[in-house]
Parts: C-alpha cells; structure tokens; sequence
C-alpha cells in the first residue's frame, strides 16, 4: 500500500511526479505529498485527501530537477496533513515510504528519546534516523546503517540537502522499480506510475539499494556490494491507465472481461488440449511428483482458491485445501510430502501471500510452487518456480473483477494440466477446454443484465444489510458477491452455504432483508429451491440469479434474473458478472468513490 513516485532529471520533474501519483492512487488515497530540492533547500508540500488536492495547492511555476512524492494509505497515524508524506528530518533529509517499521518505537527509545515526533507515523522516526546517520556519513551510507536498524518491510525514496542530484532508494518487502529514462531516470511502486516517460525498468531484489541521479544508476546489495540488475522492457501501452470512456475504472474492468478471459486462454488450448508447456521448463520438478494441492491467497484471490478446490476434487480427483494467507502464515502446519502449493494474487506483492510463499519454499514437504498471478515482473509472479500469468491487463479499479475471472480461467487451465496424471481424461480435457473457448461470448451475453441490474439497485441501494446465498461450487460466487457488493456500496453484505442458513442466520431474515441467490441448474437445485422456500415464509425478498433452465418464475416476493449458463464446471464464472454489476449499480446510487472506496488499497503490501 501507499505508493511512491520520484524523479532525477535535467529537466523539471513536478509534473512527472504529480502525474505520477494519480497512477499511483489506486494503492492509497487518503493524504499525499511532495518533496523536491530548489535553492539547495527542501520544500515540501502536503494535503489530506486524494491527489488532486495536492496538486491544486503546486503552485505554476514550482520546478525542480529532484524530487519525491508519495499517496498514502494510513498504517500507524489517522489520513492528516501531518502523517502525510515526505516526513522531514531538520529541514535536511526528507523520505517516502511504503511499508511498515515494526521497532519504530524502539528506535525512537533508543535514539531520539526527546525528539517531539511531529507526526504519528513509523516512518518519520525512519526519517530522523537517516538524518542521525548522515551526519557522519555520506547520504548512501547513511541509508545503509539506519536500515541495519529497522525490522519489518519498506520501500524508500531519499532526498539529501546536500546532495541534489542524487535520490538514494531501498527495498525489503515492498515493492519498488527504478525507469531508466534518456536524460532523467524514475523511482515508483510500479510501472504504471512512469508509463508515459519509458518502458525501460529495473527491478530491485529484497535487499537492494541505489542511487540514482539524471545520468547515473548505480545499486548495491544488502551488504552494500555494487550489483548489476536486468533492464527489462515493460509491455504496458499507454492507453492502459485510461477508462476509454466508462465513468469508472471499474465498469470498463467488468466489460473487458470476455476480451481479457479471451487473453487467459489464448495459445494455451491448442486442439482442445492444454499443454503441460504453458508452466514452463521448471514443471518438470513437481508434475509428475505432487500427490495434493494446496492454494494460499487472501480476499477476492481466496475466493476463486475456494471455488479451485472444488473443480481441483470433483474434476481431477486431487485433494486441495485453501487457505486464507494471513491466517497460514501463523500457524503450524502438518504439510503431507508432495505438497504442490499454488499461490493466487492479481498483484502479486501481497505481504501476506508473499510471506506464505516465502515460509513454503522453506519447507521441506512442499515439492514446488506456481503462480496465478496478474502482474509478471511481481515478487510472487517472480518467486515461484512457474507462474501462470492472468492476461487480466491492469486492472486500476480498487474492487476486483476482472482478476477475478481470469484466475478462475488460469485455474482451470492449470487443473486441467495438473489432472491428467490423476482423473482428467482426454474426453473430459476436451469438454473442458470447449467450454472455456465458449466462455467469453456467454460472460458478453450476461453483461446484457446490465440495464435490468441498474434498475434492481434502485430498490437494492436503499438496504443496510444483505444475505448472498449459493451451494456448492457457487458458495464462493455467493461469497465474491457479498464483498463487491460490502467494499464499494458499503451495505453490509454475508454470504452463506445456503444449507447453513436454517442453522443461524434465518433468524435475520425478514422483510428488510433482501436475499441474493444463485441458482445453477445442478445437482443441489432442488435442496436450494427449498432453502428459498425457508426465506420465503420468513417475508424475505428473494433476488435469484438462475440458470435459465433452473425454472425460477417471478412472483410478488423473488426477482429472478436469467443466465444461459449450461449445466458445466465453468457456469459459476458467469454468475459472477451479475453480482459485480449489482454492487457497481449500488455504488452509483448511493454516491460512494467506486474506484477507489473508503479505507481500502489495490495493493496490500503491509500486513
Ligand atoms: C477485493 C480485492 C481484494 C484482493 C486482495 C488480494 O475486491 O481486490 O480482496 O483480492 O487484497 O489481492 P491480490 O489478489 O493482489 O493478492
């Protein structure tokens, strides 16, 4: 979380590092500010809020050769002014940081004991600690010595007073890349943040730091040896950061989705096959070893791990659990050799995920790991021993949507290679592999509910609580529906096992609460159907998205709303569509910042 831009160039880097930011809100938007060298003296600017009330108080004709900047998003200190960064030491060090200090208050004991803090933040005691260092030292190992002091995870962007032309960056944990530009090189957390100044980047490892100035990059590794890293060209286009005329980031992400499923699968099903060659050369170390599965992920990542589970068991008869990252990583685990580990991650820098990956690969009982992942230059996307890469395109919109349905995708792809030394027949490899080709003009057909779903929410947005409901492989549909639908709309949504409801949460069903099911025609259907009849006689309002097969009719109490989803393990990849355009229409009735909802960040690297 919280995102970092910064620039050392021959020419004045303000805009660049304004513009910067605005790519960059999607990890953090609740203060920002900048820091840039002129007449040999730091000058800082910071405001509360999104960045455009940063930018509106950058007066015209402020210009600088040096510069940092930095989008927040509050860990230690409540969104203000004064826990914004840059955090300023003496009026001589100024630094960014994204991450997390865990011995803050131990480094204020030790070394600033009466220092009065004027911020609430970690990263200013970080700020006072360069400062310390530098008084002695030179501004490179100055940074070096107060690392060897801090625990926990950063991501660091340095300005000296002394030193103009040089911005002295680190990393341990979170993310940062340096752009290697013609006359100016770039800091930022990603890609994005410098799209439009070069497509030319280096990404740092665990560990390493640089200095960077308009001419010159040099890094260093933790120990401060002098290390050379890969530029690697980036692919992202330039129009990826735009909304190509959709009112949000979100509602083009939700459209894109059959052209982005499209991309998932395209070159890896060839003559309705899927080759084991789409996990690339290191496969050969697990695939014909791994005797289970398990998927490590946390939020929207966790639920398509859930709904992985079922086809992993059902379809290829290989024994898979799912586990939230966050809650693994704290645990003991009784690992059963030839563990295969998957990793689920649109970002692939969550500090949870990442950290479980990191615990497994130490592990002696696991017998590799594979990503699912959107972002390809990512640590977990680089950390695995294959990756399979969701071809989502950059998804900017805080909720995920279409990340989300390209991993069901990748997954798939990935059982179904996966499956072929256990239950996956030539016969069922085919099946599958038609119904995934199929798969994008249906999720285009359901899109169609749009309009119908605008006018649901009308009556939707007016509730302060609501019940999502599934069976089976479409429970964690039903799950994925109640958080779009809590995280953009702010109704407070929960999503139950349909068969569970009589044991607990019908005592909460009236005639304000509104009951969201869906209703593939399946196997369960007419254990569903009877649940319904439970809410039914409890005066709940029933809104059914069904199959159209599943023979659900309209009355005074059910709103039912249609989808051509044949009876096949893809069909809960549709129902999700509709859940996604109910709680975006919900969202734009009640006036909330759909791309960027309160208290939330795309990217969460901190714990
Ligand atoms: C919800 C959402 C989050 C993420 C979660 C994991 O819409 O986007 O729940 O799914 O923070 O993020 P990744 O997939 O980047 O690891």
């Amino acid at each position: 979380m919280c995102g970092i831009v910064a620039a050392a160039s021959q020419n004045n880097v303000v805009n660049i590092l304004a513009d910067g930011l605005k790519h960059l809100e999607y990890r953090g938007y609740d203060s920002a500010g900048i820091a840039v060298i002129e007449n040999e003296n730091i000058h800082s600017y910071k405001k509360e809020g999104h960045v455009s009330e940063l930018t509106s108080i950058l007066g015209k004709d402020l210009a600088s050769n040096i510069g940092i900047a930095h989008t927040r998003w509050a860990t230690h200190g409540k969104p203000s002014e004064a826990n914004a960064h840059p955090h300023i030491s003496e009026n001589s060090i100024a630094i960014v940081h994204n991450g997390i200090i865990e011995n803050y208050i131990e480094i204020k004991e030790k070394f600033f004991k009466n220092i009065k803090l004027e911020s609430e933040t970690d990263s200013e005691v970080l700020a006072h600690l360069i400062n310390f260092y530098a008084k002695d030292n030179n501004i490179l190992d100055a940074v070096h010595s107060a690392l060897k002091e801090v625990k926990g995870s950063y991501a660091i962007a340095v300005l000296d007073k002394n030193n103009s032309s040089e911005i002295i960056v680190a990393r341990h944990g979170s993310p940062l890349i340096i752009g290697v530009g013609e006359d100016s090189n770039f800091i930022a957390s990603d890609a994005h943040a410098l799209i439009e100044h070069t497509n030319q980047f280096i990404y740092l490892d665990d560990g390493d730091m640089a200095s960077v100035s308009s001419s010159e990059i040099n890094i260093f590794d933790k120990d401060k040896n002098s290390v050379n890293r890969e530029i690697k060209k980036s692919n992202i286009s330039l129009g990826s950061n735009s909304k190509n005329g959709f009112e949000h980031f979100m509602l083009k992400e939700i459209f894109e989705q059959p052209e982005a499923v499209k991309a998932t699968i395209q070159d890896r099903i060839i003559n309705n096959s899927v080759p084991k060659e789409i996990l690339g050369p290191s496969a050969e170390k697990y695939l014909d070893g791994f005797k289970v599965v398990q998927i490590i992920a946390c939020g929207t990542s966790y639920h398509a791990a859930l709904l992985a589970k079922h086809w992993f068991e059902k379809l290829a008869g290989i024994p898979c659990q799912a586990e939230i990252a966050s809650e693994f990583r704290y645990r003991k685990h009784a690992v059963q050799p030839g563990t295969l580990s998957i990793c689920i991650s649109q970002s692939g820098e969550t500090a949870d995920t990442l950290s479980a990956l990191r615990q497994i690969k130490e592990e002696k009982n696991y017998i590799g790991t594979i990503a699912i992942c959107n972002v390809p230059e990512s640590s977990i996307a680089r950390e695995c021993d294959s990756t399979l890469i969701t071809h989502a395109g950059p998804e900017i919109g805080v909720a995920s949507t279409k990340a989300f349905t390209t991993q069901l995708v990748a997954l798939m792809l990935l059982i179904i290679v996966l499956g072929k030394n256990f239950e996956i027949s030539e016969e069922i490899e085919k099946s599958l592999c038609e119904q995934l080709q199929t798969l994008p003009e249906k999720i285009k057909s359901t899109l169609d509910l749009d309009q119908e779903i605008a006018e649901l929410s009308k009556i939707f947005s007016n509730k302060e609580h609501a019940l999502f409901l599934g069976r089976g492989s479409h429970f964690p549909i039903a799950r994925e529906g109640a958080l779009k639908l809590k995280e953009i709309s702010y109704i407070h949504a929960e999503a139950y096992a349909a068969g569970e409801l009589k044991h607990g949460p019908l005592a909460i069903v009236d005639e304000n609460m509104p009951v969201v099911a869906v209703a593939p025609n399946n196997v369960v259907l007419e254990k569903l159907k009877s649940n319904l009849e439970e809410v039914k006689a409890r005066g709940g309002k029933l809104y059914i998205f069904a199959d159209k097969k599943a023979g659900f009719k309209s009355d005074e109490i059910s709103q039912v709303f249609e989808i051509d989803a044949p009876l096949n393990p893809v069909a809960p990849i549709l129902f999700t569509i509709p859940l996604q355009l109910l709680a975006y229409h919900c969202a734009i009735i009640k006036g909330t910042n759909v791309d960027m909802p309160r208290n939330l960040a795309k990217s969460v690297t901190v714990e």
